[in-house]
């Protein structure tokens, strides 16, 4: 099997240097500002959205966004529309659509299968949620919204309510806040829905401070952002698990009035009943917002990816293991089982290269 490496995809945020993120929050301040400017910044160019997963948000967001360039799009919203209900593999799929597109956006209900994408696409692929595990271009909207109304990215304390364990927007978006000094999280969850162990070991290893409590009201009142998240039902194993969890964390006025007058509240949407629409007038909820900030930072990742100037980085950095698995269920190299097994690591822990869970050696 042949392997391009060198297209400017983006599968995790951290495989890039902050000043990149910089950049790019840069331009999409400078786009959001005077977006006309930009109408046909990728004239000519062609863009492939390949959803085997709803969206609105990340999916209309994407497709405008290059519209708004001047491109056009291609892609599915619905598998089963698509040749995947015949059983195509993620590798067939898009080595044909990555030769018509000059960028592939791909969300996929599995954990690595966009870096799966990554390895066979002729084209750079842009991770828009891979199951349970990362979703960049939702931090990199949650961090223009960030520089936008609090102005910074640094010396914040921030808390992540809800589904912690499931909710890749809170995975990517803590991985990216532990990179800026000064920060401090407040992990509010139940203890089923905890933060992943290996998010966790980021913090940690970042030197950033971290506490997990079980009350949004003990909380609410120390917070600067307040990042709410809906327990994400189709991640459970089965009903009863998620009927124990739905409900335990509401975000009604009354706990608005517990918190800071500048406090804000982010919600990578859609929202359940986390928060009740009595709460959209409050001042301090900005997730409407947020959703449109998502626009101008897809605009200026695309433009950037098919500038093609930045150095590209490395898909795999770790060496293939043949008979080993990766421990986690939900990891793309069940599923598509040609995929090589790249783990990164060496000694009795690896590191799976597509979930990033940690395996014990077998
Ligand atoms: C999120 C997602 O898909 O992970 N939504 C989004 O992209 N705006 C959050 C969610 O589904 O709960």
């Amino acid at each position: 099997m042949s392997y391009f490496y060198n297209n400017l995809n983006l599968i995790d945020l951290n495989d890039f240097p902050v000043s990149w993120w910089e950049k790019l929050l840069d331009l999409g301040h400078k786009i959001k500002e005077n977006p006309s400017d930009y109408a046909e910044a990728c004239k000519g160019k062609i863009m492939g959205t390949l959803f085997y997963e709803p969206s609105t948000r990340t999916q209309m967001s994407f497709q405008t966004a290059m519209l708004r360039l001047g491109g056009t799009i291609i892609g599915f919203d619905n598998p089963a529309t698509s040749s995947v209900a015949k059983g195509e593999n993620i590798k067939d799929t898009t080595k044909i659509v990555s030769g018509y597109a000059d960028v592939l956006v791909m969300r996929h209900p599995v954990g690595g299968s966009v870096k799966a994408a990554a390895l066979t696409s002729d084209c750079p692929v842009v991770n828009a949620g891979d199951g349970g595990h990362l979703h960049p271009t939702q931090t990199l909207t949650d961090m223009l919204t960030l520089k936008e109304e609090k102005g910074t990215l640094e010396n914040l304390t921030i808390g992540f309510c809800g589904d912690l364990k499931n909710g890749r927007t809170v995975h990517s978006l803590l991985k990216a806040m532990s990179c800026f000094k000064g920060n401090k999280f407040v992990l509010i969850s139940t203890k089923e829905l905890a933060l992943p162990a290996y998010v966790k070991d980021i913090l940690s290893a970042s030197g950033h401070e971290y506490e997990e409590v079980s009350s949004l009201d003990e909380a609410v009142g120390r917070l600067d952002v307040l990042y709410m998240t809906r327990i994400q039902q189709e991640r459970f194993a089965s009903e009863e698990e998620y009927q124990a969890q739905k409900g335990n964390y509401i975000l009604d006025k009354s706990k608005m009035a517990m918190a800071k007058s500048d406090m804000i509240v982010l919600h990578p949407l859609p929202r359940v009943d986390e928060i009740p629409l009595e709460v959209d007038d409050d001042e301090r909820a900005m997730y409407f917002k947020q959703a449109k900030y998502g626009m101008y930072i897809r605009m200026a990742l695309i433009m950037t990816i098919l500038k093609n100037e930045d150095k590209p980085a490395p898909l795999i950095t770790g060496t293939e293991h043949k008979h080993q698995k990766c421990s986690n269920p939900n990891c793309i190299t069940h599923r598509e089982t040609y995929l090589p097994h790249y783990f990164r690591g060496e000694g009795t822990t690896l590191e799976c290269e597509y979930c990033d869970e940690r395996t014990l050696v077998e």
